[in-house]
């Protein structure tokens, strides 16, 4: 039963999501594409941070002249789209942010593809290729997926303290981003579960649920609640944070130390106390398992778990990062976990 309410409710936020990218194509151009191969719908490319990506945009016949132009749609801002580059024949222009990391592949004589290199984290989301010829120009949209895991964030100083410009700076601060609602949704897909509302990337509030209870929203369905666009510099709530892979990596010091000794034994090895989002990107994409509380950066004490057992989290029966919040820094409890 439980089962099936989860995956009604998947479909239909699911079917929200893709008419919502459809509507964003329809806007983009001409319906009828001549020189464009059609993109297929749902076929994302996934890549991680770090890492290079090819969107794909194919010719199948070339007007006599024309010019290749990439963009970034940013829905989140109205209006807002970013150029990346324009190219025509004899020449290739790179725009803004993006453009001094991108490309065209033209592995083949039809080739329009844009590559990304050193993909960051900001970098995921809508594009568009859009062939302009003469007076005429035709487009398709492909989505990059930035491969990563949310992670929820609380402020040291407690529930619900920060402003929406202040969930973007602790984001920020642990190597993340504020996340979007689809990253949120899928994590939520993939097993999150937490009974604090956040902000996301676009000023909205949300948290996700998987297992409903009444302190939680309710006995309303599995999902994500939703409180919609709050005030950003009036309210206050948590962030969901979003990262990726990292080019370092996590150990463990064993303690016990103070905050500022476990500072002092990363030093020595050459790194320095990790940030939460190093912890979760090596526990999501190197399977960090520890099942010992140590400081981080930020002055919270956490440990990775990848196979959920018994004296590792309080029967927590999901794999996680869990955390002891902000211990007081003189307590001599914990080991540290170091970023190198
Ligand atoms: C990305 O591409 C650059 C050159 O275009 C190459 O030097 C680098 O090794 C590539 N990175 C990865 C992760 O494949």
């Amino acid at each position: 039963m439980m089962n099936f309410a989860v995956v009604l409710l998947f479909t239909a936020s699911c079917f929200a999501w893709s008419s919502a990218i459809y509507s964003s194509n329809r806007d983009a151009g001409p319906k009828k594409l001549k020189y464009l191969l059609e993109t297929l719908l749902h076929a994302d490319v996934v890549a991680r941070r770090g890492e290079n990506a090819t969107l794909p945009c194919i010719l199948r016949a070339k007007p006599s002249q024309y010019k290749v132009k990439w963009t970034k749609l940013e829905p989140q801002r109205v209006g807002r789209e970013d150029v990346v580059m324009v190219s025509n024949a004899h020449a290739f222009k790179p725009y803004g942010r993006l453009g001094g990391r991108a490309a065209l592949s033209k592995a083949h004589a039809m080739d329009a593809s844009l590559q990304l290199r050193g993909l960051e984290l900001e970098d995921g989301g809508t594009y568009r290729c859009e062939l302009v010829y003469g007076i005429e120009d035709e487009s398709v949209v492909i989505t990059l997926r930035i491969e990563g895991v949310v992670f929820p964030y609380q402020s040291g100083s407690g529930r619900y303290r920060l402003t929406f410009h202040e969930a973007e700076e602790a984001c920020a601060q642990q190597d993340a981003t504020l996340a979007s609602f689809g990253q949120l949704y899928r994590a939520w897909t993939e097993g999150l579960d937490w009974c604090n509302a956040g902000w996301l990337h676009d000023g909205t509030v949300h948290y996700p649920i998987i297992r409903p209870r009444p302190a939680c929203g309710g006995d309303l369905l599995p999902g994500i609640r939703s409180y919609g666009p709050k005030d950003k510099t009036q309210d206050r709530f948590d962030a969901f944070c979003f990262t990726s892979l990292t080019s370092g990596s996590v150990s463990y010091v064993p303690g016990p130390f103070s905050f500022r000794q476990a500072g002092l034994a990363c030093q020595r090895q050459g790194g320095e106390l990790a940030l939460v989002g190093h912890l979760y990107s090596a526990w999501r994409f190197r399977d960090y398992d520890r099942c010992d509380g140590g400081w981080l950066r930020d002055g919270s004490v956490r440990f990775p778990i990848r196979s959920p057992r018994e004296h590792c989290g309080g029967g927590v029966p999901e794999a996680g990062v869990r955390s002891f919040g902000f211990p007081d820094q003189m307590e001599h409890l914990y080991g540290a976990y170091c970023y190198k």
